[in-house]
């Protein structure tokens, strides 16, 4: 079955079936047990550092692969499929740290950071997110004060991806002072590193999904940050975080539509073989309907991505777009798996079979990197001609 509507390139057909090939030899045999025991697997991170996939996007002068943000979104669909927990690894670490560094950072932490990033070596996290700031991230709390040559940062954040294995966080903190709040303007972004006095891994969570795809608090105590770390202008760090969000949120969609595309594919597969009232089920239409609007509202979702990473590659904002296919496919992957249960009966229910994972795994789509209420006010704001 084709999968795609626009025609691939021969760089994007080269790099779907390197991805395609990769998880389903070191990634989909592993998936559910790692699910089970909410086990990170390090070497995941080598691996797709060989590959060249943590570097995805990334200029060939820091030893990236320089290719598309289509094209990326079609490696990123193939490891979702296999498991949403090694794709939003590789989303975050694409999308957000990187682009962030490549995009504001001085030529100097380019060069500091980006080859081992997209080598694997730096495993890359982004800190935005607080106890008391989630889909109001500018009323986040940490402070960072200026001291000489080093900026001195407290604070927590939460629901940090990657955050106790990464080499390299991504850390948003307010930089004026704190009886100042200016909403998004007086936050810094700054390149943070574990081995920095103060800083401290906080409790992972235990979590309904993505369970293999560690998730914690950072706390930071008095961490002295050097002020070449710090991120462009000490203002504009909420900006940035928001503008990478804009490519975080085309990664997150893509991790939807692997999750949705696996559970129509073990629907499909399910359907042909599950025989009830003496005929395969597929042959029932009430199935037969599920799969057909299931497989539509996949292409829809799929379709609208890939329009909105073109118009971004053109150079053209792509915040409203974003924002959209995020939900559409996160809703897509949540309706498109809770099908998949309901086809499967009683055996959708129970982790023998694969699509009680992937209705866990999709939920957080819904969630993360912008709520789907968060995505909508991004849209109708849009509307209104409205930042
Ligand atoms: N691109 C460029 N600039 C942007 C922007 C974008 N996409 N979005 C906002 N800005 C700018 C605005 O223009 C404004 O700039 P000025 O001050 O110069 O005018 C500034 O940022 C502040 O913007 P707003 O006034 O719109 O800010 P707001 O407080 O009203 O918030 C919001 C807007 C859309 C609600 C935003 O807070 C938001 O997106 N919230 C959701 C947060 C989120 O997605 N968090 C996910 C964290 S990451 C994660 O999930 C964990 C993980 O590891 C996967």
């Amino acid at each position: 079955m084709s999968w795609a509507l626009h025609p691939l390139s021969e760089e994007q057909s080269e790099v779907q079936k390197l991805a395609r090939e990769f998880a389903a030899a070191e990634i989909a045999p592993h998936a559910a047990a790692w699910d089970q025991d909410a086990h990170f697997e390090p070497s995941l991170v080598t691996k797709l550092g060989e590959l060249g996939f943590l570097g995805m996007m990334l200029p060939e002068e820091y030893e990236g692969l320089g290719v598309d943000t289509g094209t990326y979104l079609i490696a990123l669909e193939e490891i979702a499929a296999a498991d949403a927990s090694a794709a939003v690894l590789m989303s975050v670490h694409n999308s957000l740290p990187t682009q962030m560094i490549l995009r504001y950072g001085s030529d100097e932490q380019k060069d500091r950071f980006l080859k081992k990033m997209a080598r694997g070596e730096l495993l890359g996290a982004f800190a935005l997110s607080e106890p008391d700031a989630g889909s109001d991230a500018s009323a986040l709390a940490t402070q960072a004060v200026k001291d000489g040559e080093t900026w001195v940062l407290n604070g927590t954040k939460s629901w940090v991806t990657n955050g106790n294995t990464a080499g390299v966080v991504l850390v948003m903190a307010r930089t004026d002072k704190p009886d100042a709040r200016r909403g998004g303007r007086g936050i810094g972004a700054f390149i943070v590193t574990p081995d920095l006095p103060g800083y401290n891994i906080g409790k992972k969570e235990d979590k309904m999904g993505l369970r293999a795809s560690p998730t914690v608090q950072l706390t930071f105590d008095n961490m002295r940050v050097p002020a070449a770390n710090l991120l462009g202008d000490p203002t504009q760090g909420f900006v940035y975080a928001m503008q990478s969000l804009d490519n975080g949120r085309l990664g997150i969609a893509a991790q939807a539509i692997g999750i949705a595309r696996a559970a129509l594919e073990h629907s499909v597969a399910y359907a042909g073989e599950r025989k009830q009232f003496g005929h395969a089920i597929k042959e029932f239409e009430g199935i037969q309907f599920k799969l057909a609007d299931m497989a539509t509202r996949i292409a829809g979702s799929r379709a609208l991505l890939h329009a909105a990473a073109a118009a971004k590659d053109r150079g053209e904002s792509v915040r409203q777009f974003s924002s959209m296919a995020k939900l559409m496919a996160s809703e897509t992957a949540m309706w498109v798996t809770t099908q998949a249960v309901q086809i499967f009966g009683g055996y959708g229910y129970v982790k023998e079979y694969p699509v009680e994972r992937l209705f866990r795994d999709a939920k957080v789509t819904e969630i993360y990197e912008g709520t789907s209420e968060i995505q909508r006010i991004v849209i109708a704001r849009a509307l209104y001609g409205q930042s």
